[in-house]
Parts: C-alpha cells; sequence; structure tokens
C-alpha cells in the first residue's frame, strides 16, 4: 500500500544535518540503494503509473513512455532501471559540457546563481513520449528545466516521477502543466 512504501522509504532514508552548507538539512537516499528490496520496491513504484494497463489513481491508464529522462547524477541510478521496466530507451541530462554531441541547454536560478543542464538535441525522435524522473522534487528549478529541454527536442512530456518531494519548497508551482508521480513528500 502506498502507506508502507512511505513508511518504507522513510526507514531507508537519512537526514543529514547541514550538509551541503549550514542550515540544509540534506535527505540521504543511499541506504535505500543498497537495500535491495527497497530498491526493487521503489523502482517498480516510480515505474507503475506509466505502465500499461495500469491505473494511476484519477488519472486512469497511461501508455508507456518511448524514453525516460534522467537527471544527473542521482536520477541517473533510478532513471535507467524504470527506464529498463518499462521497456524504454533511457536519456541524459547532463551538467553543461559534458556530453559529446550537439546539446540543447536549459538555464534556471539557483539560491545564488545559476546552473545549466543539457541533452543532446537528436536525444529522441520528434513526438516522442518522455518520462521524466529524478530523486528529489526541491524547488523545482531541474525538473522545470528538463521540461523545457523534452520540449525543446520536440518530445512531449508524459508524466514526471520522483521518489521524494520536499513539499515546503512548492516545487510542484514549476511545473504547473504536469502532476508528478511522487512516493513520498516530506
Ligand atoms: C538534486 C536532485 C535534483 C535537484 C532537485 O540534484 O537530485 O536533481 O537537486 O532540486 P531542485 O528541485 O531545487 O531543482 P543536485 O543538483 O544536488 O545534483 P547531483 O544529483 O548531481 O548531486
Amino acid at each position: 500500500s502506498p502507506v508502507e512504501l512511505e513508511q518504507r522509504i522513510a526507514e531507508h532514508v537519512r537526514d543529514i544535518p547541514d550538509y551541503p552548507k549550514p542550515g540544509v538539512v540534506f535527505k540521504d537516499i543511499t541506504p535505500l540503494l543498497a537495500d535491495a528490496a527497497t530498491f526493487a520496491t521503489v523502482v517498480e513504484a516510480l515505474a507503475a503509473p506509466f505502465t500499461t494497463g495500469a491505473e494511476s489513481g484519477s488519472e486512469g491508464t497511461l501508455a508507456v513512455p518511448d524514453v525516460v529522462v534522467g537527471i544527473e547524477a542521482r536520477g541517473f541510478i533510478l532513471a535507467a532501471p524504470v527506464a529498463h521496466a518499462l521497456g524504454a530507451g533511457f536519456v541524459p541530462i547532463r551538467k553543461q559540457g559534458k556530453l559529446p554531441a550537439r546539446t540543447l541547454s536549459a538555464t534556471y536560478d539557483l539560491e545564488y546563481g545559476s546552473e545549466t543542464m543539457e541533452m543532446h538535441a537528436d536525444a529522441f525522435a520528434p513526438g516522442a513520449r518522455v518520462l521524466i524522473v529524478d530523486d528529489v522534487l526541491a524547488t523545482g528549478g531541474t525538473a522545470a528545466a528538463a521540461m523545457d529541454l523534452v520540449a525543446k527536442a520536440g518530445g512531449t512530456v508524459h508524466g514526471l516521477s520522483f521518489l521524494l518531494e520536499l513539499g515546503f519548497l512548492s516545487g510542484r508551482e514549476q511545473v504547473p502543466t504536469a502532476r508528478p508521480h511522487v512516493l513520498m513528500t516530506v
């Protein structure tokens, strides 16, 4: 059940106070990844609403995506197995300067300064159905940039799926056209 899943996630995510800077409580998912059963359950739950024939609450049935986009670095760890589980391709969104071929880029504001993310311009065919997967939805800047990149490449954002949502940062407001699937909100 969703409650049992949330309990399981809560037991395997640890809070690291004052990381990466004073006043921030970092959600460390490495214990969850290291636990085989919990890792498998989480990957399955991230993919579940996007599996043909699956019921996803009020949204009903959604078709399988063509590709799953994962966001460097922790997003890769979850997005690749989700892609495999769905029988979809995997496409990386990386920090600036890491991808070798022609890229599209999206820049967004951070608390101090800005960040640029890139995706290969030919990562998927125009019209592809794209699922975006990441570990955490925090301020939503990264997710909004990912949606922007998918749109620039001619794809259709089919869904967004996150392990954790930091509700107090209201990241959902940055992705108003999507209804993100989140396994747990803290
Ligand atoms: C974290 C997380 C998300 C993003 C969410 O990545 O993995 O991608 O921040 O934050 P936002 O909603 O406020 O944009 P981080 O930048 O720490 O990169 P990493 O995974 O490479 O450590």
